[in-house]
């Protein structure tokens, strides 16, 4: 018995030993960020994750917060464990504390802090802003402070106290601080970490720079207790008459009288807000529709007993007929550029008003009426800009090659980024596409399920654009193109990247072309193709190297302008890309350093041959 017993009981031990070393190897195969968190949880309570911005940020009455930073850069990320948000001061004589942002640097906000200071042009880590905010407070105002975007990680401190986290470097975030905020000086705190993630969005490898810090703008936002936190006033779907939309309310007096005035059209629409502070907004007029032809705009005013928001809004409807793209009833094509959010000038990320300026003056120029943003959701100049200037607009999440769709949360993350690039610019008519991802590959486990339902949870969101993903995993034989992809029968578009000519030598003559199409009946869009050409560098019959000459991505744009006459549907092309632009990974010292050289322009604003190439294809496309 003795023995038995003393047997079971060793057994139990090395089950129990057994079950203690999985989960101890489970435990251990969390991943640092998980840890990370947890440790911040347990050692921050109370502290929360962003929560959903309120829309049209720059119509508030609102502080700037940009400017001058004081800063701390902390490239081993040491500054959680010395604490730096609590801002500790020596006491006593020998008291010594390792760190201070007084009598440190400053950097602007917004910007990217890789190029303000040459020690951290290459910097993938950890810098602490800092912003002292002297404030009045006043009776029955909340306030909030409003993050346009922050690279990648962004953990938030008010005098002292974290109050939240966000995650994703390209879509907007805000904290209420209504509660914490004092009279006089306040402290807030950003630590900003641009640090690549395995389980991120986009991954680990991405062929763009990872400009990182405080992107664009911050804004301290001064409301009422019930303010008119998002709404959504556009055309119903096939209806160009039909205003199908609502007004949400934020605060404890939800139950409201709402109206929608739209002067220029005499329109004064009345509705009424539930217990929840959702109102429904449905009315009917003769608008002038958006187009880029007449980039129409309306000054719409949505006005509750406690809050008022003027915005601009377009009025337009897209959809796709058949194996066409039809804009406002009428058959369009997509003359399209992909633009990447840097400033070439400055080579530098854009952020600002002039940035956008600079960048879609080009695109008009080359007679684009489409431009798409690659490959995360830009700024909101750049789209409010793009829809006053007449350019549809496709916005994009940064679901990019190689994600890992089966890591925890990966799938949940892809939800929450499209939702905060939805709610953000879903009163943009420019905006006609939302794209969920670039060049992700069927065989990535948990890649076709995460894609599928991200696109099953857009159109529930917004049955108003065109919804896609881009692939590039098509086949090519025989001079004979094979596009096929489980997504296709999920999305409005067939979005593919070609770059024959560049990185697939041709098969044949381009006017040879054959296509096998998966989905015969959907549009056909080209969303990438090209070749890299260095400003300058000719090519003539002497000349050894004809790759990156200008002269040789001129003959691609002429061979691919003529396979555009092969694609059945097509309904619309867009060169990789506008600019030259940085992207580490190009290293050829003579030809790229550090810049992707794709560009029909160069980063000092020239325009290379394959340009011209461009401008007349698009030049002699006339959509009625
Ligand atoms: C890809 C990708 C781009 C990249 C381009 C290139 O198709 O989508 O992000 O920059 O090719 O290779 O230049």
């Amino acid at each position: 018995m003795q023995i038995v017993s003393v047997m079971v009981v060793l057994l139990r031990k090395r089950e129990q030993h057994e079950i203690i070393k999985k989960n101890m190897r489970k435990i251990f195969r969390i991943p640092l960020t998980k840890w990370l968190l947890l440790f911040t949880l347990i050692s921050h309570p109370g502290i929360s994750f962003a929560q959903s911005a309120m829309t049209n940020v720059n119509a508030r009455n609102r502080i700037s917060l940009n400017g001058k930073w004081q800063v701390i850069i902390d490239p081993t990320g040491i500054g959680d464990w010395r604490q730096v948000w609590l801002e500790k001061k020596p006491v006593n004589k020998t008291d010594f504390v390792e760190y201070s942002f007084e009598g440190g640097p400053s950097l602007n906000v917004p910007g990217d802090f890789n190029t303000q200071r040459c020690e951290l042009t290459s910097m993938e880590g950890t810098v602490w802003y800092k912003k002292s905010i002297n404030y009045t407070l006043k009776s029955n105002k909340r306030v909030f402070i409003h993050f346009g975007a922050v690279n990648y990680l962004a953990d938030v401190y008010f005098n002292g106290k974290q109050i939240g986290s966000h995650e994703g470097g390209f879509t907007p975030f805000q904290f209420e601080i209504t509660d914490i905020i004092k009279n006089g000086e306040n402290t807030l705190i950003v630590k900003a970490n641009n640090q690549r993630l395995k389980d991120g969005l986009p991954g680990l490898g991405y062929d763009w720079f990872n400009y990182g810090g405080i992107t664009r703008d911050v804004n301290l936002i001064e409301t009422e207790n019930t303010y008119i936190e998002n709404y959504c006033i556009q055309l119903m779907k096939h209806d160009n008459e039909k205003v199908l939309g609502w007004i949400n309310l934020n605060g404890n007096n939800q139950s409201q009288s709402i109206e929608v005035k739209i002067p220029e059209l005499k329109l004064n629409y009345k509705t009424k807000s539930n217990a929840d502070g959702l109102a429904e907004v449905r009315f009917t007029s003769k608008f002038a529709l958006w187009s880029p032809e007449n980039p129409k705009l309306y000054k719409v005013i949505i006005q509750s007993e406690t809050d008022t928001v003027v915005d601009e809004i377009g009025f337009r409807n897209i959809e796709v007929r058949g194996n066409k793209v039809f804009l406002n009833n009428k058959p369009v094509f997509l003359k399209g550029v992909n633009i990447h959010e840097e400033n070439p000038l400055k080579a530098a990320k854009a952020y600002s008003e002039e940035d956008a300026l600079l960048l879609l003056n080009w695109a008009k120029e080359m007679d684009c009426n489409m431009i798409r943003l690659a490959h995360y959701p830009h700024n909101e100049y750049m789209v409010r800009l793009a829809e006053k200037m007449g350019l549809m607009v496709w916005s994009e999440l940064p679901v990019y090659q190689h994600i890992e769709f089966s890591a925890p949360g990966v799938p949940e993350k892809m939800d929450l980024m499209m939702k905060e690039m939805i709610r953000r610019d879903r009163n943009r008519c420019g905006i006609i596409i939302w794209s969920l991802s670039n060049e992700t590959y069927s065989f990535t486990p948990n890649r076709d399920k995460a894609l599928i339902e991200l696109t099953k949870q857009c159109r529930s969101l917004d049955s108003t654009r065109l919804i896609t993903s881009v692939i590039n995993n098509q086949g090519y034989e025989n001079n004979t193109f094979n596009v096929w992809d489980t997504l296709y029968n999920y999305v409005d578009l067939i979005s593919l990247n070609e770059y024959i000519g560049w990185y697939v030598p041709w098969q044949g003559k381009p006017a040879d072309t054959k296509w096998k199409l998966v989905c015969k009946d959907k549009p056909v869009f080209i969303s990438e193709f090209g070749g890299e050409a260095l400003y300058g560098s000719n090519y003539g019959p002497k000349d050894e190297a004809a790759w990156w000459s200008e002269e040789y991505q001129e003959q691609i744009y002429k061979d691919q302008t003529i396979l555009f006459t092969t694609i059945p549907n097509l309904c619309g092309v867009c060169p990789w890309l506008l600019v030259d632009y940085r992207s580490p990974g190009r290293m050829h010292p003579v030809y790229q350093n550090g810049w992707n050289r794709k560009g029909l322009i160069s980063d000092k604003g020239e325009k290379k041959k394959a340009w011209y190439v461009m401008k007349q294809y698009y030049e002699k496309i006339k959509n009625e």
